[in-house]
């Protein structure tokens, strides 16, 4: 399983790609106006920090645009994964960017149909937000499951799934049970995901039982 980190904080990015567990970086509109930096400036920098694929999203919604979009941000660096969101026109610019090699993360995926569409366009990855339908009252692990099934019969379908809209550490087991290819998760929840009270208490006993025997290791 792949571990992304959402994110457009190149700070935590560094930090967190220094323990090796990075292997790529979603950012979305949101993101890139949290990071108050302009989007080609911010997307080339963390394209330099992590080698794997870095999501960046075309901001316009119709086909020539989100294509002359996407065909500037893939310019950028080759580790960019173009996003485009789940509509028709998405999936065309999609479809015209697998076609000339550029990888596309097809984003805002709420159902099992959008995701088989992501995976006829060509899309590198789908990513089925989590979150976003635990939100609404629907269980998003559900959708997860659902498409790692569907996409297990049609092994042509080269799609990843992408776990996006993910909230807490046990959304990331789950998607890990479920057979998820990757996960998308901000730095706080890839943080959370170290924590054990219980490693901590272990860690202080060997530490003070250490002391008593007044050796050194190195
Ligand atoms: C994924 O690529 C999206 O950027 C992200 O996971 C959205 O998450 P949110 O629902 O927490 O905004």
């Amino acid at each position: 399983m792949k571990f992304f980190v959402d994110t457009a904080d190149v700070q935590e990015i560094r930090d967190l790609a220094a323990t090796g567990l990075v292997d790529g970086v979603t950012t979305n509109p949101t993101l890139i106006a949290k990071s108050g930096r302009r989007i080609l400036d911010v997307i080339a920098e963390i394209c330099d920090i992590v080698p794997g694929p870095i999501s960046a999203e075309v901001a316009a919604t119709d086909y020539e645009t989100m294509l002359a979009e996407g065909r500037k941000l893939a310019a950028l660096r080759p580790n960019v994964a173009v996003k485009v969101p789940l509509t028709m026109p998405g999936l065309r610019t999609c479809k015209a960017l697998a076609d000339d090699g550029i990888k596309v993360n097809v984003t805002l995926c709420f159902s099992a149909n959008q995701a088989i569409l992501a995976a006829k366009a060509g899309a590198s990855f789908v990513s089925p937000f989590v979150g976003r339908l635990d939100d609404v009252g629907q269980d998003g692990m559900e959708l997860i499951g659902d498409i790692v099934s569907i996409f297990d019969n049609y092994p042509l379908f080269r799609t990843e799934v992408l776990a996006a809209s993910i909230r807490h550490p046990m959304h990331v087991t789950e998607a890990a049970r479920l057979g998820a290819h990757v996960v998308t998760m901000p730095p706080a929840v890839l943080r959370q995901m170290v924590q054990h009270p219980l490693t901590d208490k272990g860690l202080a006993t060997f530490m003070a039982d250490w002391q008593k025997t007044g050796q050194s290791i190195l």
